[in-house]
């Protein structure tokens, strides 16, 4: 299997030494160069969301490039790595989180391949924004290893860099979000598009606004307990993925 990787902020203490292979897309660059490995029978292609240095901003992310530039890749799966605050009593910092619902609070990003022109617009199905098998496999790793996580929820993506005030993330409660983000849009509807199966795993960083200590402190605190329960969790996935596609 070939296994696409986009990590959020703080993923990069994931990678081992790994081939570097520069992409262009008919969408522009990506982040970055894609970084490749074998892991046992596995390959395994990442992408920093922010870029190598993470100087790129949620908004400014080129979402299509991106996803673009893992297809052409091969990747038989993509998984999302998102930091996110956490609106759920049980989203608590430093826990995985498998979301299985979205919904989409982000604008004015380039959120589609379909620009018009060349053919119908095609309206893809996105009644479930993650694919099922994938989810369902992240899951049982996460079971498996025995990492303290939430197995489904709805995450709320927001437009960001700005944190959320105390009032908008009431507002994504009442809606039924669980945990509060800023980049797994327009990524999965992108990946829908293709045809990739894409599936998200959050790292909760912190309490969301207003249901916590202070954000920043606890970001720090939990964001290295979070990578390394995401480095048991993709060794528990490899371990048991057939080594063929
Ligand atoms: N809000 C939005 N995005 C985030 C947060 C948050 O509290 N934490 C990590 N990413």
């Amino acid at each position: 299997m070939r296994i696409g990787l986009i990590g959020g902020t703080g993923s990069a203490l994931l990678l081992p030494a790994a081939r570097q292979r520069s992409l262009a897309t008919p969408w522009g660059p990506p982040s970055g160069p894609l970084l490749e490995w074998q892991e046992g029978a596995h390959e395994l292609c990442f992408l920093h969301r922010h870029g190598p240095a993470g100087t790129i901003p949620p908004h400014r992310v080129n979402y299509r490039a991106n996803v673009w530039a893992m297809q052409a890749a091969g990747v038989d799966w993509l998984i999302g790595i998102n930091a996110v605050g956490g609106i759920h009593r049980d989203a608590i910092p430093g826990r995985l989180a498998f979301p299985d619902q979205l919904i989409d609070y982000s604008w004015g990003r380039a959120h589609s391949y379909e620009e018009g022109g060349e053919h119908a617009v095609r309206h893809v199905d996105f009644t479930h924004p993650v694919a099922p098998a994938l989810h369902a496999a992240l899951v049982a790793a996460a079971q498996r290893a025995g990492i303290a996580h939430l197995p489904r929820g709805v995450y709320g993506v927001t437009q960001g860099p700005r944190l959320e005030t105390a009032a908008e993330i009431d507002r994504l409660e009442r809606d039924g979000c669980d945990f509060v983000g800023m980049t797994a849009m327009p990524e999965a509807g992108l990946a829908r598009e293709l045809g990739i199966d894409y599936a998200i795993c959050a790292v909760v960083v912190n309490p969301a606004a207003g249901r916590g200590a202070e954000i920043h402190a606890e970001i720090e605190r939990s964001l290295q307990a979070g990578i390394e329960a995401v480095q048991a969790l993709l060794k528990a996935l490899l371990a048991a993925t057939p080594g063929q596609s």
